[in-house]
Parts: structure tokens; sequence; C-alpha cells
């Protein structure tokens, strides 16, 4: 099973992208979690710009989604919000809403800040955004407040309590791949 990890953070030293990484050391035996780099290249999206032969970074992200069991996003918040980078990824995503490789594929969201709130706001709206892709949204939050004091370089987690709900979300996610890979072979 292939878990992609998208970081909505474009920084070397992310905590978004340390949580990803903590994350993966979590999952169960057979589970994968494999990074995804190419955030950085998709442009901006653009409808005239949105036939086939898609642009390349953009080709690139929907063959990750459509190679992916699910997704683990981990993302900061930007004024109160999703950083504008991952939302226009998700933009370009989410076309042609139909058939877009987002549709009923497990996701969930985590995030983290060096503020005291752990990013809520922007994992909500996340939420919202991948579930009007048409996304199976897993519930479950981790809001990582704090994150420099929780996360050591690597990923490792220094916090119990994050621990326990990491793998509380982990969990959830690998189950409703269980869950739907059943349903399909129904
Ligand atoms: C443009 C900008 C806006 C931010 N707005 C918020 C905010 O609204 N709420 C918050 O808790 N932190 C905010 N922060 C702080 C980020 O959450 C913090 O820098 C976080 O560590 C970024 O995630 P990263 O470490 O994965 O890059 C903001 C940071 C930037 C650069």
């Amino acid at each position: 099973m292939k878990v992609l990890g998208v970081s909505g953070s474009l920084r070397a030293d992310s905590h978004n992208t340390l949580l990803l990484r903590g994350a993966a050391e979590l999952l169960p035996a057979g589970v994968e979690l494999e990074l995804w780099h190419g955030l950085r290249d998709v442009p901006p999206y653009d409808e005239d710009s949105d036939v086939e032969p898609a642009p390349p970074a953009v080709a690139a992200l929907r063959a990750a989604l459509a190679g992916a069991d699910a997704v683990l996003f981990a993302t900061p918040e930007y004024n109160s919000s999703v950083p504008g980078q991952l939302k226009n990824a998700l933009d370009w995503a989410s076309r042609p809403l139909a058939t877009n490789p987002l549709r009923n594929l497990p996701v969930a969201v985590v995030g983290a800040s060096t503020g005291a709130f752990g990013a809520v706001w922007a994992q909500a709206e996340l939420r919202k955004v991948l579930a009007a892709t048409g996304a199976r949204v897993v519930e479950g939050e981790v809001a990582v407040g704090h994150a420099h004091e929780k996360l050591a370089a690597g990923g490792a987690l220094l916090d119990e309590n994050l621990r326990d709900q990491l793998l509380e979300v982990t969990d959830g996610l690998v189950e409703a791949v269980r869950m739907r890979t059943a349903a399909m072979a129904a």
C-alpha cells in the first residue's frame, strides 16, 4: 500500500514535512509513505492551460495521486488558511471534476505551526477543499502547536501525545484504504 505524503510547505526545514516523516515511522508493515516533492513546480492554475497535454508538473501531480492508495496532507497555516501553493495544486488536481484522481481517494489532514494552535483553521479549510474535489476525507485531526518543540530533525516525534494522535490518523487512513479495496473487490 502506498501513501503519498504532501506537505503544504516548500521550506527545507518545514515542520510539516517533518511531521510527515514522523508519520511514516508509524505506518504498519507493508505500507510505505512516499513524500511528494513536486509542489514548487506546479504553475499557477490557468483554465486556458488546463487542456491535454497538461503542463508537465501538473501531469506529474495527477500521476502521483493516481498511483497512490491514499494521501496524507500536512499543512501549515498562512493567514488563517491553506497556503496558496497547496490550494493551487489541488485546483489543478480537481479537474476534470468527474474523473479527477482525488475522487474517492482516502485522504487525511494533519498540520503544524510554530504558534499555539497547530494550523487548525488551515486544516479545516483543507478538509473542505478536499471534500469538494470528491476525496474521501478520513476523520481525525492532529494540530501540532509549538511544532519546533515537538519534532526533531528527521521527523522524530518528541511528544508521546502527538505520537498517539498521529497513529490514530494513520491507522484510520490505512483502514479506509482497506475498506475501499474490499468494497471494490466485492
Ligand atoms: C505568510 C505566513 C503566514 C502565517 N500565518 C499564520 C497563521 O495564520 N496562523 C499560524 O498559526 N501561523 C502562521 N504562520 C506561521 C507558520 O504556521 C509557521 O511558520 C509554520 O512553521 C510554517 O510551517 P512549516 O514549518 O511547515 O514551513 C504564518 C507564516 C507565514 C510565512
